[in-house]
């Protein structure tokens, strides 16, 4: 969807050429369509998809983040479950939780918010959840499948990138896509799925030499690295694509990695923050979770 809006001056404060990759309006397109999918099933009396969704400790972003995840599991017709866990919470409580969620049939997907508290192993708690109910594409099962490309589920913020890029008719074979960030759940599954969509990537990081050099040449960039404005004007070329995986708190102001106003005067396509990425990345939590519930019902009916 390529939204050419009216005033840009909204964005920038000064005019651009970028047209603007509508996150939100495709998100919640997709969302309309999993409701009417789950109105169907309930209809037939078949219970709807169920998400947990376990946050450990008072971290504000994630407070914020739980509570979007639980508001879009109303909207469609999920059952949700919140578990909000003081910061003092044991592993062994922890795991004892996440336990009985593997076990309870009403629960389809289980997400557990990161970063968790300090002195808690998110490794080792992540692997705890049944790879079946691993809506987020944590676990090391779901990672090696996806890797090996026979996933069961995506991880959710590629994988509503690539919806995006879809939706754009971005053709990626043979494009220069380059992926600033290398963490698991943004970067190196990224530079996966676009490389299993036949584009040539370039994955970099803190320790990248000539990063601008490397931006300025690439088709598409997508910068997952947590910096407020850390892409600038002079590391972007005419007729790119940027995706803007940030979401950094300035003030009260929620931001991308991306310095949008310089940017977007330069380039084909950007994603802007809020409204881009970030509500893809929940719908895809909810497709993985219909997903999940899908899978269940056929392996209970295969006994
Ligand atoms: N913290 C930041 N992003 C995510 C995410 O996608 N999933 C979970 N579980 N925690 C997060």
């Amino acid at each position: 969807m390529t939204l050419v809006i009216g005033n840009l001056d909204f964005y920038v404060g000064c005019p651009m050429t970028a047209n603007i990759i509508d996150g939100k309006t495709l998100a919640n397109a997709l969302q309309s369509e999993i409701a009417q999918e789950v109105k169907i099933i309930v209809e037939k009396g078949i219970q709807p998809p169920g998400l947990a969704v376990i946050l450990v400790g008072d971290d504000p972003a994630s407070q914020i983040y739980v509570r979007n995840k639980k508001a879009a599991c109303a909207k469609v017709g999920f059952y949700a479950q919140e578990f909000l866990l003081p910061a003092i919470t044991t592993e062994e409580d922890l795991k004892k939780l996440i336990f009985s969620l593997n076990q309870n049939p009403k629960i389809n997907g289980i997400l557990l918010q990161l970063p968790l508290p300090k002195g808690m192993n998110e490794k080792n708690m992540l692997e705890l959840i049944s790879p079946e109910k691993d809506v987020d594409c944590f676990h090391p099962v779901n990672v090696g499948n996806m890797f090996l490309g026979r996933p069961r589920f995506l991880p959710c913020t590629p994988a509503g990138i690539m919806e995006m890029l879809k939706h754009e008719k971005i053709d990626l074979k043979g494009k220069k896509a380059v992926v600033i960030g290398r963490s698991n759940i943004v970067g190196k599954p990224l530079a996966m799925l676009l490389l299993s969509a036949h584009a040539t990537v370039t994955i970099c990081h803190s320790r990248t030499v000539n990063l601008p050099g490397i931006t300025r040449d690439a088709d598409i960039i997508v910068v997952a690295i947590g910096q407020a404005g850390f892409l600038t004007g002079d590391m972007v070329s005419p007729g790119q694509i940027i995706i803007d995986v940030g979401q950094n708190k300035l003030g009260e102001k929620l931001v991308g990695d991306v310095d949008f106003a310089a940017v977007a005067r330069k380039v084909a396509a950007i994603t802007p923050v809020p409204g881009g990425v970030g509500p893809m990345t929940i719908t895809m939590l909810l497709k993985n979770a219909w997903q999940a519930a899908r899978l269940a019902r056929k392996t209970v009916a295969s006994r």
